[in-house]
């Protein structure tokens, strides 16, 4: 039985855990996909930094071209973050017929259309679970699960660092950049924590969410973003005294051919679903014209929760390798259409 050897951009928090999951459950994914797998490569900024997962140091890299350039090398996942250097590696391991696994919403939001035209150009994967909700299988859901329904609106909690921080604000009065640090510390936060609090991140993954649950390309700048750096501790002392909780939330809605996608924080009845989800969790409702309402609930960040996503969709990758139909299920034909149309 031969493994597969995979190569990894970034071994920071989802890095680490995609180590873990892979070493720690390849018994359940030699049974999902019939042979093992090996993390061959791993590229890294600083070959120094002391590491929380035992590994061969011969395996760090700072040299890129030493995974996608690598012929051995058949899935690239790309857990670094950032967008143009990234996008580039990413280009570059697709058109060496490499399939590509992202947990980054801040490329895919931006530039997702692209890579997904490219990838199935190619005949590859490129997958990108982890990019919304964290572990919670959210994009899946939408694609597969809903696949014969309309969807005419999302809603809710998609930011973690954000809902770590009101929740902890509101219910133990913590200070605001206190609970940041904790976030940071926990790697909830994005390297840079901006995109966090000003709900940028929630916005991206709110782009992503109704581009694919629309089925038609929403650009970044169509998003209304606020985030949660203006609310003080007495907004959420007073929504209490009058039996709500403040929540970061988005909405996606759909009405006819007219889309309206916004993100801001919002006062909830405490009795409301949403304003139960604590800490990094998140919880998405999904409205289907057939289906109704659905709610989609989990954890929103951290290592392994996201490495969950991230190795489901490498599964996804090696399954659809063995059956011989890589690049045709990362976009629709129906969506491809549009996808290349928009980008035109
Ligand atoms: P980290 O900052 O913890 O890790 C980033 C890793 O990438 C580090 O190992 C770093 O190397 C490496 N890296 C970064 N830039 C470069 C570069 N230019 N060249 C070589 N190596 C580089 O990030 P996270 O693991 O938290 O996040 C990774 C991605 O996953 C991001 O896109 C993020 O948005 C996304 N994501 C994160 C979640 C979370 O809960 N943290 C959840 C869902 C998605 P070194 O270790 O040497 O510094
Ligand atoms: N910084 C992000 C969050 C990570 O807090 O939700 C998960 O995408």
């Amino acid at each position: 039985m031969e493994a597969i050897s995979i190569g990894l951009l970034g071994l920071g928090t989802v890095g680490t855990g995609v180590v873990t999951i892979i070493e720690n459950h390849q018994d359940k994914l030699i049974h999902q996909i019939g042979c093992p797998v090996k993390v061959k490569k791993i590229l890294v900024k600083d070959l120094n930094k002391a590491r929380s997962v035992e590994l061969d140091a011969k395996k760090l890299t700072t040299d890129p071209e030493e995974i996608i350039n690598d012929p051995d090398i058949d899935v690239v996942i790309e857990v670094m973050g950032g967008i143009d250097e990234t996008k580039n590696y990413i280009i570059k391991a697709l058109k060496n017929r490499k399939h590509v696994v992202t947990a980054n919403k801040d490329l895919m939001a931006v530039h997702g259309s692209e890579l997904l035209t490219l990838a199935s150009e190619h005949d590859c994967d490129l997958f990108y679970e982890a990019s919304v909700g964290g572990g919670i299988p959210l994009l899946r859901s939408l694609s597969d699960g809903l696949a014969s329904d309309r969807i005419t609106k999302m809603m809710g909690i998609v930011n973690g660092t954000t809902n770590f921080i009101l929740t902890k604000m509101n219910k133990n009065g913590s200070a605001y950049e206190d609970v940041l640090r904790e976030a940071q510390a926990l790697g909830y936060a994005e390297a840079d924590p901006t995109s966090d609090v000003e709900g940028l991140d929630a916005a991206r993954k709110m782009a992503i969410l109704a581009t694919l649950g629309f089925s038609m390309k929403i650009d970044l700048d169509d998003v209304k973003a606020e985030g949660i750096t203006r609310v003080t501790e007495e907004d959420l002392q007073y929504g209490r005294q009058l039996g709500y909780t403040m929540k970061l939330i988005g909405v996606a809605e759909r009405e006819g051919d007219k889309v309206s996608v916004s993100v801001q924080p919002t006062l909830l009845t405490d009795t409301h679903p949403l304003a139960a989800v604590h800490d990094e969790f998140n919880a998405v409702y999904v409205y289907g014209e057939a289906v109704g309402e659905t709610m989609f609930y989990g954890p929103g960040a951290g290592s392994l929760p996201t490495a969950t996503a991230v190795v489901s969709d490498l599964v996804a990758v090696m399954k659809n390798m063995r059956l011989g139909v890589t690049g045709k299920s990362a976009v629709a034909p129906q969506f491809k259409k549009q996808l290349k149309a928009a980008d035109e």
